[in-house]
């Protein structure tokens, strides 16, 4: 048996809007992603009965088939028309799950990446992208990586300038959102305010930190239930209270994160909301 281990990591929404009802049944979107260091860890074995096992030290994720990662292997073998091979693949997860970071997107990016590589088969980054898609709207970006605007479904990507070298606080407070509730939510509501995302374009262009902090924004903020958009709030005022330069949820959360200039003050940050909320992070940004 041979073994390779990858890293697969998390995403931050900069920016997230929802223009519309799609008549897919999925949404319109318009986001601005950035990775981060925040990594789960895998390794996959070849070897034994064909088809794809999945391991993970999470005992209520799901294994097999209702994995992500196995679906990435499975879908890669019908889109290449490979043979099923035997593969396990062990997920060591270190990126919190059903957080609004991508976790299990990500690690499936990962699956497809190294599928390409360890066959020979050199697909690009775009014709991995589009094997992703049908595993979920947001392995497309994850294959892709950096800073980079996301549209329709989340699968027509334009990569950005790179965000500037920063940290981010990272804080998931202890409830769970549901992702299609919180789109459903968001069909009912008349939506308030939409991000800035030209601006947002315009200040990493110009490779403006303190421009890009202030337009940080994620409409499912304000169609979160009323106690967990409270909590939400509450971390966005303690990150800034720490000397945040903005703050903002990931995806449809409830992960909260602050943008900071630099170690030290990500740190500070980091200790002082830990007592209150245990799984805090600092993290910084990744440019692939
Ligand atoms: O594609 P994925 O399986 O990750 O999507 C999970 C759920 O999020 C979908 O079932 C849908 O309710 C919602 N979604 C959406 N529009 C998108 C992406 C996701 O409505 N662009």
């Amino acid at each position: 048996m041979a073994a390779w281990e990858r890293a697969a990591y998390a995403k931050l929404n900069l920016t997230l809007d929802v223009l519309g009802r799609r008549e897919d049944g999925y949404h319109d979107l318009r986001m601005v992603m950035q990775t981060v260091s925040l990594t789960d860890r895998l390794t996959i074995e070849t070897g034994g009965e064909p088809g794809v096992r999945v391991r993970t030290d999470l005992a209520f994720l799901p294994a097999d088939g209702g994995n992500l990662a196995a679906a990435a292997a499975r879908r890669y073998w019908e889109a290449t028309g490979r043979t099923p091979e035997g593969l396990t693949i062990r997920i060591d997860k270190r990126i919190p799950v059903c957080a609004g970071l991508a976790g299990g997107s990500s690690d499936a990016a990962a699956v497809l990446r190294w599928m390409s590589e360890y066959y020979g088969d050199g697909l690009s980054r775009a014709e991995l992208a589009e094997i992703g898609q049908t595993v979920g709207s947001d392995v497309p970006y994850c294959v892709l990586g950096g800073t980079a605007l996301a549209e329709g479904r989340g699968e027509v990507l334009t990569p950005l300038p790179a965000l500037p070298a920063c940290w981010f606080v990272l804080c998931k407070p202890p409830f769970p959102v549901s992702t299609p509730e919180l789109f459903r939510a968001v069909d009912g509501a008349k939506l308030r305010c939409h991000p800035d995302t030209r601006g947002m374009l315009d200040a990493l262009k110009r490779q403006d930190l303190p421009g890009v902090a202030q337009r940080l924004y994620n409409v499912f903020e304000d169609v979160l239930p009323p106690r967990k958009r409270a909590a939400v709030a509450e971390i966005r005022s303690q990150l800034l209270e720490h000397g945040a330069l903005g703050a903002c949820m990931s995806g449809t959360g409830p992960t909260v994160f602050g943008m900071f200039r630099d170690e030290a003050g990500a740190r500070q940050a980091e200790r002082a909301l830990r007592g209150q909320w245990p799984e805090t992070w600092a993290v910084q940004n990744i440019c692939p």
